[in-house]
């Protein structure tokens, strides 16, 4: 999955930006994650997605997958984009919502990315989680429950 993902942001970053941006996907531990597949894949996309788009050339993005030492698994994206200010963020899931208009012409999003992946969160019991800096960049989490995650016997590197 992460590896989908890379090739998907790999390739949105070329086309937005000349610069591109600098990308990392580390994996601290190959893992089985219980749920569906093609959801769980839509919501880790639209979190890359976003950081991409909105992050400007050049800066960074940094998606990890680990398995946090009570079971838990954890999918994060960090970005070093614009940051969201405290007051969006507990209604950046909702339908339709987007911060600032100037900001949505350029990207032409409609606001549903991030409702979309918090209901595939629900249906998994997972977690979506944000934290943000204005001027410093986001970081958006998803933390699924000990119960649906796995740790691979085989380790691919
Ligand atoms: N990583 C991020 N950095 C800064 N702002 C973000 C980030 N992710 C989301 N946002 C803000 O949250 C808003 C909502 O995001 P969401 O993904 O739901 O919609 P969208 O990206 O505007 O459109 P869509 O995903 O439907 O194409 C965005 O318009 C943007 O303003
Ligand atoms: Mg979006």
């Amino acid at each position: 999955m992460l590896a989908q993902c890379e090739d998907e942001g790999r390739g949105l970053s070329g086309r937005l930006a000349p610069l591109g941006h600098r990308l990392s996907f580390t994996i601290d531990a190959e893992s089985e994650i219980s749920g569906a597949p093609t959801e769980l894949q839509s919501a880790m996309s639209n979190l890359l997605s976003n950081a991409i788009r909105y992050t400007p050339g050049g800066g960074e993005v940094a998606v990890s997958w680990r398995v946090l030492p009570d079971g838990r698994g954890e999918y994060a994206v960090r970005d070093t984009g614009p940051g969201i200010a405290a007051e969006h963020i507990p209604r950046l899931t909702e339908r339709f919502y987007r911060i600032d208009r100037s900001r949505s012409r350029e990207t032409g999003g409609t606001g549903l990315g991030l409702a979309i992946v918090k209901h595939i969160a629900q249906r998994h019991g997972t977690e979506l989680r944000i934290e943000s800096n204005v001027g410093k960049g986001s970081r958006f989490a998803l933390v699924f429950p000990a119960a649906r995650v796995r740790e691979a016997r085989v380790l691919v590197k």
